[in-house]
Formats: structure tokens, C-alpha cells, sequence
């Protein structure tokens, strides 16, 4: 059982590309199974700051292998724009397999998102733009390109294209009123990136299997969070695609039987990007102490987006929830280290909804927009933490703060990150 799974176990950005990063040490492969450039995954290595929006967080170590995995939504461009950024530093040391059944995220898909967004009004979900929902939507509807397709002959691949554009072109005019997009245009621009990401191309599956009958490590990472996923998320405020441990089983075509660990990344408070309910949110000054004022990297700005991230008080029934709908075996807690000099702490236990109590489902939007969430308070620390490398050496409540999370929960908190730096990191 040599698959260990890191996944978002709230609404995204809980730090899992940090903690992959440390992870990959360790690791022969690592895999992005889903989502695409909507994800924005941070790995600092001394004062650089990465910002990984496709390729795996294991890419700044030797000899590793990693895989932009088969139920990925990939943007060429911005793509090829990562390659460059780490080519450019000398820091593309990992190698790197694109699968070939992943879709392709075309100029189109990211108008279409742009213009539904826009026509929803105030009930748009708040996407990223990025073009992820129309991407997947052609993949169900089986009229998608997958990176496959960049095998074909230069012509084949452009008359494909153009015709696809011609296509979208329909919808976007007729339906959205918007001007169609220059489909020569878009064709020879792929044909060049078909002919710089053709030689990355191939079989995923294939590969996971054969390194995995070689006895070798692999860690799957997940992008977004389990309260984004299509099934199990807040629908319709989520993502298009299976967030969840299940998700990744499926689409890298890998045995549930070779899972050994399931790590789900908890933030030590709550964060969303977009719309859709938040029962923990804190509108008022906490919001805006948690969220910081934007003059660090890591204050609560969203990575690919750059909008405010609204901040809250932790919410273990949605942790509680996720650790049930993708069996994780343990927590990361991350960013522990923001809540130093907060007087007294609020964790939501509980929902109170209709006169009954909820503590381990997360229930329809319609009803999580009405819960009331129950608290209780804990005391905060004052001390900073950004040093702290050792259990013992933590302030005894914030010790106290992560032992009420594995009581609660159930699970062992087997990494807290005190920072955004590679070792700012405790095990526990
Ligand atoms: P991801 O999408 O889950 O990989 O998370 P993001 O990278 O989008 O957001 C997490 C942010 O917090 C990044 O700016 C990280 O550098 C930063 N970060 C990660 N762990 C810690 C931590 O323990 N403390 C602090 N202060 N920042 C952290
Ligand atoms: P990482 O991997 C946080 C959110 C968007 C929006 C919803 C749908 O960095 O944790 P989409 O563009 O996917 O159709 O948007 O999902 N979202 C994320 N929020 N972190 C992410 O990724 C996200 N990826 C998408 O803000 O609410
Ligand atoms: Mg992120």
C-alpha cells in the first residue's frame, strides 16, 4: 500500500501544496488527479515563492515523477508559462507526464465561463474563470480535446480546432451575444503548443501502475477542496470535478487497495473564495484579522484569482463530514501560526438547524444557509509560532487547540505548519 492521498478538506486553499512539497522529499511520484489552473497550489523555497497552478508541488525535487493526471482540465498556455518560470531558475529537476486522456482548456471554454458567470448575475457561483466548468462539460458531453489529440499531424490537429471554435463560436454569438473568437488564430497557436507539450504526453494510468508494481512511493495531490467536490460539495457553489479520495481512484485508474494513508489539509481556521454559504463566517473585525491586510504572501487572497478570501472560525462539522465522504486516516493542520494573539478562539462543533442538531453532515445550501453554527471557546496564545518545531515547544493552548481537533474529529493531527517556509512544519 504505497499511495499516500493529500486532499483539501474545506473549500481550498488549506495549504496542501506546502505540505506536498515536504511530502515529495520522500516520494518517487507524485500526481494531480483532477481540476486544473483554477488551483493555485504555494511551495516557498527560500525567498522564492512558487505559485503551481498544474504541475504537481513535487516538482522542485530530483528524480521525481510528476503526473498531470487524467481527470485534469489543462490549459496549454499557462502551462507551458510554469515550464518556463522553472526553466528559467534552473528548477524543473522533477520529470514530467501529461496524461493524454486529460481534456484541453480552450480560449472558448474560458469565454463560456466568463459569459454564464455574467449572465447569472447574482446567482453566479463566483468561478475562477479559468474555464473549468465548460472544459468538463465537453467532457461529459464527449466533445472535448484531450491532449491526445496534440499527437495528431499539425493539420488534423488545426482543422480539429477550427472546427471547434467555429462550433463555440454559435454560442457565444447567438446565445451570449458576444463576438465569436478568431478560430485561425486560436488553431495555429495550439498546433505550437501541441509541438512544445508532445513529447510529456502519455499514459498515466500506465505509468502509476508500473511504478507501483516497482515498489515505488506515490503521493496523490489534490487540488481544491472536498467541500468544492461536484458530488459531495456545496452544490452549486463547487467545482466540476470529483475533489474527493474517490475521485482520484477513479480517473488515474488506481486500486483503492494500494491507499495507505489519506491526509486531509485542515486550515486552523476556515476559508472560501466565490459564493455559497459559510455558516462559521465572520463578516466584521475577526474576518478582517484573519484574512490580514493583503502585505504578506500569505494573507487570505486567493492564489490564482487575487480576490479576498472570506475567513472564519474552523468548522469541524464540515472537517468531520470530509473525513467521512473520502476516509482520511489523519489531519495536516495549517496555518496555526495566524491565530497567535487572538484572545479567545471559536470552533463550530455543531449546527443547530430546525430544533435539531447536525454534527456530522453537511446539509443542502438551501439549509446550510440557515444553520446556526455551535461554538465553543477555547483560549488562545499569544506567543508567535513561526519557530516552533517541536509539539512540546507549542504554547500549552495552542497545543490544547489541536488536541480538541483530534477529539473531535476522531483523527490524529500529524503535521501542523507554522509558516509558509519548507520547514516551518511540527510533527506530531
Ligand atoms: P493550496 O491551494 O492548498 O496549496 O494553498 P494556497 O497555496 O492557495 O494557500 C495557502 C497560503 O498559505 C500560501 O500563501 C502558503 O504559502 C501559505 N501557507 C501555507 N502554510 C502556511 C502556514 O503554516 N503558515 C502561514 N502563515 N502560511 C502558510
Ligand atoms: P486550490 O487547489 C479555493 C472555487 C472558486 C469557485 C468555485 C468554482 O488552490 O485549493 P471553478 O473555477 O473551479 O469553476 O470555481 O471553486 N475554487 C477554489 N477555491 N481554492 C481552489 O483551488 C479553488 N479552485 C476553485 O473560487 O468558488
Ligand atoms: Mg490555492
Amino acid at each position: 500500500m504505497p499511495v499516500t492521498v493529500i486532499i483539501g478538506a474545506q473549500w481550498g486553499d488549506e495549504g496542501k501544496g506546502k505540505i506536498t512539497d515536504s511530502l515529495a522529499g520522500h516520494v518517487d511520484v507524485v500526481a494531480r488527479y483532477q481540476g486544473g489552473d483554477n488551483a493555485g497550489h504555494t511551495v516557498v523555497h527560500g525567498d522564492w515563492m512558487l505559485r503551481l497552478h498544474q504541475i504537481p508541488s513535487g516538482i522542485l525535487h530530483e528524480g521525481v515523477l510528476c503526473v498531470l493526471g487524467g481527470g485534469m482540465v489543462i490549459n496549454p498556455k499557462t502551462l507551458i508559462a510554469e515550464m518556463d518560470e522553472l526553466q528559467t531558475r534552473d528548477a524543473f529537476r522533477a520529470r514530467m507526464l501529461i496524461s493524454g486522456r486529460a481534456h484541453v482548456i480552450m480560449p472558448y471554454h474560458i469565454a463560456l465561463d466568463g459569459a454564464s458567470e455574467a449572465s447569472r448575475g447574482a446567482a453566479a457561483i463566483g468561478t475562477t474563470r479559468r474555464g473549468i466548468g465548460p472544459a468538463y462539460q465537453d467532457k461529459a458531453a464527449r466533445t472535448g480535446l484531450r491532449m491526445y489529440d496534440f499527437r495528431l499531424p499539425d493539420d488534423k490537429l488545426a482543422d480539429k480546432i477550427r472546427a471547434a471554435v467555429e462550433d463555440k463560436n454559435v454560442l457565444l454569438e447567438r446565445l451570449y451575444e458576444q463576438p465569436g473568437l478568431d478560430a485561425e488564430a486560436i488553431a495555429a497557436q495550439f498546433v505550437g503548443h501541441a509541438g512544445r507539450l508532445r513529447p510529456y504526453i502519455g499514459d498515466d494510468s500506465l505509468a502509476l501502475a508500473e511504478s507501483l508494481e516497482a515498489g515505488k512511493q506515490v503521493l496523490f495531490e489534490g487540488a481544491q477542496g472536498i467541500l468544492l467536490d461536484i458530488d459531495h460539495g456545496t452544490y452549486p457553489y463547487v467545482t466540476s470535478s470529483a475533489t474527493v479520495l474517490g475521485g482520484g481512484l477513479s480517473v488515474l485508474g488506481v486500486s483503492p487497495r494500494e491507499i495507505k494513508r489519506v491526509i486531509g489539509a485542515v486550515k486552523a481556521y476556515q476559508t472560501r473564495v466565490g459564493e455559497g454559504p459559510f455558516p462559521t463566517e465572520q463578516t466584521g473585525e475577526m474576518g478582517a484579522r484573519l484574512r490580514g491586510t493583503g502585505a504578506n504572501y500569505w494573507d487570505e487572497f486567493g492564489t490564482t484569482t487575487g480576490r479576498p478570501r472570506r475567513c472564519g472560525w474552523l468548522d469541524l462539522v464540515t472537517v468531520r463530514y470530509s473525513a467521512r465522504v473520502s476516509g482520511l486516516t489523519e489531519l495536516a493542520v495549517t496555518k496555526l501560526d495566524i491565530l497567535s494573539g487572538i484572545e479567545e478562539l471559536q470552533v463550530c462543533v455543531g449546527y443547530r438547524l430546525d430544533g435539531k442538531t447536525l454534527d456530522r453532515v453537511v446539509p443542502p445550501v438551501e439549509d446550510l444557509a440557515r444553520v446556526e453554527p455551535i461554538y465553543e471557546r477555547l483560549p488562545g496564545w499569544q506567543e508567535p509560532l513561526g519557530h516552533s518545531r517541536r509539539f512540546r515547544d507549542l504554547p500549552v493552548n495552542a497545543q490544547g487547540y489541536i488536541r480538541f481537533i483530534e477529539e473531535r474529529t476522531g483523527l490524529p493531527v500529524s503535521v501542523i505548519t507554522v509558516g509558509p517556509g519548507r520547514d516551518q512544519s511540527v510533527e506530531r
